[in-house]
């Protein structure tokens, strides 16, 4: 029997894009089941479409002008304001640990808003409650999205064995 009142997590699973413009629409998607506050992993290589999908997913969130959504080139966050505030996080170019303080990560992230991040296999703990998404170029256009949907609850940190 169905309980009522309680949220029931998501099968995970696999899409596949075949452009640009459709993983963009799978971010738009995928933010109705972010929670907020809440937290996105996103991993994959270079050109995979991280970036694109956070477009999707910051307009699903209500940014108003996605074109803001870029590559933080030298800066490992931007916020952006939609219905709630979005924090856009790569850590690709992370140098240290430190550098995490000095955005004030623990400040927002899981705590406020939704925090997605690029290159999340950087961050020195695993998130148990957060949506993952890794991408895998499946050559030419096509994209492979691997979907781990969140518990419900709250975003809980545990340290990483490094
Ligand atoms: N199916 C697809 N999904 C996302 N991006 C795609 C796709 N096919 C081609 N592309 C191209 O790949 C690039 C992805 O860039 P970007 O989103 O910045 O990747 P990342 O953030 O992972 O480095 C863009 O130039 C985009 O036009
Ligand atoms: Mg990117």
């Amino acid at each position: 029997m169905k309980s009522s009142g309680t949220k029931r997590r998501r099968r995970n699973e696999t899409l596949i894009s075949e452009s640009s413009e459709e993983t963009e629409r799978i971010g738009l998607n995928l933010a109705r089941e972010v929670p907020v506050p809440g937290v996105v992993l996103l991993r994959g290589e270079l050109g995979t479409g991280k970036t694109t999908l956070t477009r999707g997913i910051a307009r699903g969130l209500g940014l108003i002008d996605p074109t803001l959504v870029n590559s933080p080139s030298f800066t490992l966050v931007n916020i952006y304001q939609g219905n709630c505030a979005i924090y856009h996080v790569d850590l690709y170019r992370l140098q240290s640990e430190r550098d995490l303080y000095s955005i004030g990560l623990d400040d927002f992230l899981g705590k406020e808003g939704v925090t997605v991040v690029e290159w999340s296999e950087k961050l020195p703990y695993s998130l148990g409650q957060a949506m993952e998404v890794g991408i895998v170029d499946g050559g030419g256009d096509r994209r492979a999205l691997h979907i781990r949907y969140p518990p419900s609850g709250r975003v809980n940190r545990q340290k990483k064995d490094l």
